[in-house]
């Protein structure tokens, strides 16, 4: 981040923070001649540049500022919500014209769910949308095996006792019969698991609003009452809405509307 209110920081930090590696990295990179500033070698790695202005080169690359970063991403199944996993393709590593090196999911999805992601490098922000205390609603689809008691609804509303002892805020579900659903939400997914759209079977689907962000608060909310969850899916986080011409795995960068749209919510 640039410093408050000024216009210059240091070269190595620049570097750093756009993920060009460590300080020592780039300390020796610039002494080996590696780095320009303005089309001239800088040997000084805590040289002050001005990040909007500088043109900064590695080996004749340009690098490119960006103090804040904001992703959406349609996290597909089998990526793990995290920034680093020695096993599993990270949901940060999914963001190929990322420039920042810092950049983190905002909140966790299951291996197994999909849905809306944002990646972003603001922590102010995604601490804002995470906070236990500001109850920003998530929104999910979700097929469920098993048959929901008939006043599940009001069940829902009133919160549900976890099989912790804990009990959930209210929440809001609404039968997802009447929307269709795009085909890989009804055809079965890698996980090998038969969906189908509501009604089919012992399948339904279903649009559950919570308030908040407690582990696996879907699924075991459903499992409470005697319920599996088969797929889920995340369609908005606060006023943010899943852009439903991505499909899973692909992203786009946030629009400036809703950058400043999610920032005012
Ligand atoms: N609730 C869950 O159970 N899983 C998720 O990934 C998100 C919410």
């Amino acid at each position: 981040m640039a410093d408050k209110g000024g216009k210059t920081m240091r070269l190595d930090r620049f570097l750093a923070e756009m993920g060009e590696g460590t300080r020592t990295q780039i300390r020796d990179m610039a002494k080996n001649g590696r780095i320009a500033v303005n089309g001239v070698i800088e040997k000084k790695a805590d040289r002050k540049i001005d990040p909007e202005a500088a043109q900064v080169t590695v080996d004749g690359r340009p690098v490119l500022y960006a103090e804040f970063e904001y992703y959406m991403l349609n996290k597909p199944q089998g990526v793990v919500s995290a920034t680093e996993d020695r096993l599993h393709t990270t949901v940060v590593e999914l963001i190929a014209e990322r420039k920042r090196g810092d950049l983190f999911p905002v909140g966790r999805l299951d291996i197994d769910t999909e849905g809306l992601l944002l990646i972003t490098n603001d922590g102010d922000l995604a601490h804002r949308l995470l906070s236990p205390k500001r109850h920003v609603d998530k929104q999910y689809l979700a097929v469920v095996d098993g048959t929901l008691p008939a006043d599940a609804a009001w069940i829902f509303k009133e919160g549900i006792v976890l099989e912790d002892g804990t009990k959930t805020l209210p929440a809001e579900l609404v039968r997802a019969g009447d929307v269709a659903l795009p085909d890989e939400e009804r055809t079965a997914g890698p996980f090998g698991e038969a969906r189908s759209d509501s009604g089919a079977g012992d399948h339904t689907a279903w649009i559950l609003t919570i308030r908040e962000g407690k582990f696996h608060q879907v699924k075991r909310m459903f499992e409470a009452l005697g319920c599996r969850v088969t797929y889920l899916k995340r369609l908005s986080m606060g006023n943010l809405k899943l852009d439903e011409s991505l499909k899973p795995g692909e992203y786009r960068p946030l629009t400036e509307a809703e950058i400043r749209v999610l920032k005012e919510g």
